[in-house]
């Protein structure tokens, strides 16, 4: 039997009612933008900068070693010891690799393989507002209903109880991003006990995105959840080659959760990419060994992009909210006297050559984020230099 499926015959077909809940990301979407009216691009969080000399080598090596076939389904032996010799190093957590790490295709795999492992209807999942857009149709696809808590500029503090009012008996899980994609928020240990305390009390889990680890200033310190005490067998830590080592195109990532959740963890995530790529995963084993040094570098580097693309910003007008962790910023824009963040990235991206993301993709209630543009900084000299001459011509605008 031929099928023909004409447009008209896809359109009287029901699509899926969850895919229909979310549109195609508003970041990636930036980035096209950028491509397509040759701007400079300060939306979407990739670094035009090379990956580190030892990775590539270290890729290449495996490539060239015959390491092409799939890896063990929940992350190469060698990838996971390192993984788990890391997180003992940086946080005192000892894991057991055999039992409690699901490495995946990015953390985006790692956070909704763990979101359909652990939610069943009628589950209430809390985020932190403004989120990363991902949590959101993520929330969607496992069929979690978010319950909103809101992050207060310019500090990006929470009400501590309106965080407990956002928890329930119907709450399984706390989504949790630090440092914070887009307020640049480092959540501090007396947050993480209250959350910690509202997370034992209602037996709940707390989901970590902790994919920004190294990249923090003006002494911020990055304190995982799974080291608060109580936390440990409760949290499922999301991380990610993918911005410390400057490799977001690789798409190795994982999952760190008690060995029963990971058993749930491993078997979606079997089923959705089978495994990430083999010799990547060999190269970030080698990766993971790098010494403190390669941290502290990286962090100090990225402070320096910091305040250069605070100094661009501040001068061309925009009103700037300082991230101390993650390498974004976000800014006021209600000076310009734009109707909303959306006509502004507009006029921004095709009239002044600069690509940023509009505010509202990170709240639910887009009006939220109408005054607001994310900016990122993880770009060379050359392309902030670049963004300062276009975001020049406001001023004279
Ligand atoms: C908070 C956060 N989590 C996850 C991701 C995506 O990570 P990955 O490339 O490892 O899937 C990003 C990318 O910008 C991010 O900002």
């Amino acid at each position: 039997m031929t099928t023909n499926i004409t447009q008209a015959a896809v359109k009287r077909i029901q699509l899926s009612l969850k895919a229909e809940q979310f549109t195609e990301s508003v970041i990636r979407e930036m980035t096209r933008l950028a491509f397509k009216h040759g701007a400079v691009n300060l939306s979407q969080g990739y670094p035009d900068f090379s990956a580190p000399a030892e990775i590539k080598q270290a890729a290449r090596e495996a490539i060239d070693a015959d390491i092409n076939q799939y890896a063990i389904t929940w992350g190469a032996k060698r990838f996971r010891d390192a993984i788990a010799a890391k997180f003992q190093r940086t946080q005192g957590v000892s894991l057991d690799p055999e039992r409690e790490i699901t490495v995946c295709c990015g953390s985006t795999e790692a956070m909704i393989s763990s979101m359909l492992a652990i939610i069943n209807p009628g589950d209430e999942v809390v985020v932190f507002e403004p989120f990363y857009e991902n949590y959101g149709p993520d929330a969607i696809l496992s069929g979690a209903s978010p319950k909103y808590v809101k992050l207060k500029p310019p500090q990006w503090t929470f009400d501590p109880d309106g965080l407990a009012a956002a928890f329930s008996a119907n709450t399984k899980a706390i989504i949790l991003n630090s440092p914070n994609n887009p307020t640049g928020k480092v959540f501090d240990r007396a947050e993480l006990e209250q959350i910690r305390d509202l997370c034992v009390r209602w037996n709940v889990f707390a989901i970590t995105d902790e994919i920004y680890e190294h990249m923090l200033y003006d002494g911020a310190e990055h304190i995982s959840i799974a080291a608060i005490e109580g936390m440990r067998d409760r949290t499922i830590t999301i991380n990610a080659l993918s911005k410390t080592y400057c490799v977001t195109g690789w798409r190795v990532g994982w999952a760190i959760a008690a060995p029963e959740v990971t058993a749930s963890i491993r078997k979606v995530h079997d089923f959705l990419t089978v495994g990430a790529a083999a010799p990547l995963q060999e190269a970030g084993a080698r990766a993971m060994e790098f010494p403190a040094s390669y941290y502290e570098k990286l962090a100090r580097d990225y402070a320096v992009r910091r305040e250069r693309l605070l100094g661009i910003l501040t001068d061309a007008g925009f009103r700037c909210f300082k991230p101390r962790g993650a390498y974004y910023i976000m800014t006021d824009i209600s000076a310009f006297g734009f109707p909303n963040d959306f006509a502004f990235a507009k006029y921004l991206v095709e009239e002044i050559g600069v690509a940023a993301v509009p505010g509202s993709s990170f709240f639910r209630d887009p009006a939220d984020g109408k005054s607001i543009l994310r900016f990122t900084f993880c770009k060379k000299e050359e392309t902030l230099a670049a963004a300062a001459a276009k975001l020049a011509k406001l001023r004279k605008g």
